[in-house]
């Protein structure tokens, strides 16, 4: 592992940790944009998330969502989730921002997660926009492409949305404003498992680099990013960050 990461790292007392799909592919969820296995290769985002798609044809879009909040139920944390929460027990200041709609890292032990994107537990009420609380019990597993029709809020009987944030929509101010400020205070800041492309999230590893962090990218794939960052480690992050935890610091 290169010197200065792991230099850096040890020096640090404020890190953080920016991650995409990718660090939950090694769970079995797929990614956005990965050739032949990527959400976007085989499904048309703006038939699924958008507000316009949710308007035209609710049930396909909350069944949709509601198939792969079934595959989340059913996958477990990977070593890169555990090694990310591992992390946070040696920086003073650790922050992890997700873009990720899953609770892998939450699963894994990481506390306080920056949620971007919103997150597939978290549905809520198009009007009042109280959260839904779905029923006890483990849902049934849906076969991808079954229509559902989403439910209604208890309190004001108004339609029910998915907890994520669809193209076109503003992401959330407080985790937004709390993950600029971290990236443009932190030594180091770790990009894992991100095609760095969706804006303004994408953004915030040019805060990183800007500011004179130590800049580091995991990912299997090139991405713009390999060219700006301090190093570019090219390697699935189920892999790449327990060694770098361990080397690090040692790991358990
Ligand atoms: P993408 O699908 O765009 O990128 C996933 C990245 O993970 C790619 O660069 C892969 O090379 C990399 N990758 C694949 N397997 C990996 C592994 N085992 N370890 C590490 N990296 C791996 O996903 P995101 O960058 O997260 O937004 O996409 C950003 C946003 O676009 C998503 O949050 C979602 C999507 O549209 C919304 O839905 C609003």
């Amino acid at each position: 592992m290169d010197e200065r990461i792991i230099n850096a790292l040890r020096a640090a007392t404020r890190v953080v940790v920016f991650t995409g799909a990718g660090v939950s592919a090694e769970s079995g969820i797929p990614t956005f944009r990965d050739k032949q296995t990527g959400l976007w290769e085989q499904f048309d985002a703006s038939e699924l998330a958008t507000p316009d798609a949710f308007e035209r044809d609710p049930p396909l879009v909350w069944g949709w969502y509601e198939w792969r909040r079934g595959l989340v139920l059913g996958a477990q944390p990977n070593a890169g989730h555990r090694a990310i929460a591992a992390m946070a027990d040696h920086v003073p200041y650790f922050t992890l921002i997700t873009q990720n709609v899953d609770d892998l890292h939450e699963r894994a032990g990481s506390s306080d997660v920056l949620h971007l994107h919103g997150e597939l537990s978290r549905p809520y009420c198009e009007a009042c926009r109280r959260h839904y609380v779905y029923p006890e019990g483990i849902p049934d597993v849906l076969p991808g492409g079954t229509r559902l029709q989403p439910p209604r809020c208890t309190a004001c009987g108004a339609r029910i949305r998915p907890g994520v944030v669809w193209f076109g929509e503003r992401v959330p101010e407080l985790p937004w404003v709390a993950a600029r400020e971290a990236a443009k205070h932190c030594e180091v800041f770790l990009c894992c498992g991100t095609s760095a492309l969706v804006q303004p999230a994408a953004s915030l590893a040019d805060i990183a680099i800007a500011a004179g962090a130590t800049t580091v990218q995991v990912n299997p794939n090139p991405t713009d990013l390999d060219t700006s960052v301090t190093v570019a480690i090219r390697g699935p992050s189920g892999i790449v960050l327990p060694q770098l935890v361990s080397e690090a610091w040692g790991y358990p």
